[in-house]
């Protein structure tokens, strides 16, 4: 039986055919797909806090939480976050510091800025309630065409759909898509079959199911398509084409780097520095943190004169830390000092510093080594 139509010309414009299994989803397909994938999700979805709920905060705290951040992390976060801030003005009331606190260790801080800042829009343009049109979601802080979507249909059922990491990946699988679904054709042609796919009603537990399939099973090295409910719909699964679906993304550049912290300490207070806009970790604090190539004293002191303005007499290697950020592989050591002056001379472009007392370094939001940089001063 031919499951598929051909394609609508709204996609065959913008597609080769040897990108396509030459097919679209007719409405038999798809009435298909969606009570096996319904029948599935009802009997395996996660038991998550954020599925609990259906406030438009909570649900929307969980999608920006969720951007480039493991389940199993936000899971962690979540609950302690709606805590401090049970709701949309208490978020826009609170101090930018005390919600990069909470956010420590997550990564992505412009998440937690950008989220604070649509907290205050929100009270100031829609009188502190969740906006429910699209075009108002859209232009909150933060929220780009999948968030508004995973939003309004998950809190309001709204008909909006959804294109993210899991999804990209099984509705590549269910065209059998071979072009680059990263790219614009890639892009335009996967929403137009998110959007197709979309039910009538409940479209959030839909979008949800789409995802958690995308999550639980149409792994990214592993379609286990044995313990998939919709393999007899999926032209992948025909094909054997699971490790070819979705195209590979080309593999980051990862880069080395050697970086040193410096632990100044002063009458029982240590100095930090506060990360501007437009730096890494911008609104967070951190010890003042350098490129460092060499491994003498002289290298150090100059180092914290230009990103601190103070001179500082360097004592001991602390601990060498190795991190990631983004594509950057970084080792960093971390050494104590002990304040001697402030720079004379002007190297340092006004930074922002605090001398913080070492009891206190608990309140400041900071970097992850930041923060294990703290806890081995406090320890001393
Ligand atoms: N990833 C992004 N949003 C999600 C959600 N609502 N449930 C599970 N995984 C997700």
């Amino acid at each position: 039986m031919n499951r598929y139509t051909p394609r609508p010309t709204l996609t065959a414009q913008s597609h080769t055919s040897s990108q396509l299994v030459d097919q679209w989803p007719t409405a038999a397909w798809k009435q298909s797909f969606r009570r096996k994938l319904l029948a599935w999700y009802r009997q395996n979805a996660r038991d998550l806090q954020w599925r609990r709920t259906r406030d438009p905060y909570r649900v929307w705290v969980s999608e920006i939480m969720l951007q480039q951040t493991q389940v199993a992390t936000v899971a962690n976060y979540f609950p302690r976050f709606i805590a401090a801030f049970p709701s949309i003005a208490a978020l826009a009331a609170a101090p930018e510091p005390q919600v990069l606190r909470l956010w420590e260790g997550l990564g992505y801080y412009r998440r937690a800025r950008q989220l604070h800042r649509a907290a205050a829009v929100i009270v100031r343009e829609h009188g502190g309630r969740f906006p429910r049109e699209a075009a108002a979601v859209r232009r909150l802080p933060g929220i780009g065409r999948y968030t508004a979507g995973a939003i309004l249909s998950i809190a309001f059922d709204a008909r909006e759909p959804i294109l993210e990491a899991n999804t990209v990946r099984l509705l590549s699988r269910l065209l059998a898509y071979r072009g680059d679904p990263r790219q614009t054709a890639g892009q335009s042609l996967l929403w137009s079959l998110a959007e197709e796919l979309l039910p009538r009603r409940a479209t959030g537990e839909f979008n949800q199911a789409l995802m958690e399939l995308g999550a639980l099973v149409c792994k990214p090295r592993d379609a286990n398509c044995g313990e998939c409910p919709v393999r007899s719909l999926c032209p992948t699964h025909r094909l054997g084409w699971q490790r070819l679906v979705p195209m590979a993304k080309a593999p980051p550049r990862v880069e080395q780097v050697r970086e040193a912290a410096v632990v100044v300490r002063r009458r029982g207070k240590v100095l930090l520095v506060e990360r501007q806009p437009g730096e890494r970790w911008a609104g967070l604090w951190d010890f003042p943190r350098f490129p460092f190539d060499g491994d003498d004293a002289p290298a150090l002191i100059d180092g914290v004169a230009a990103a601190a303005g103070v001179i500082c007499r360097p004592l001991q290697l602390l601990e060498t830390f190795k991190h990631s950020v983004t594509r950057f592989r970084i080792t960093l050591e971390c050494h104590l000092a002990d304040y001697v002056r402030l720079a004379s001379d002007k190297r340092a472009a006004a930074p922002k510093t605090q001398w913080a007392p070492t009891d206190d370094l608990e309140a400041y939001p900071l970097s992850v080594t930041g923060r294990k940089l703290a806890r081995l001063v406090a320890m001393r």
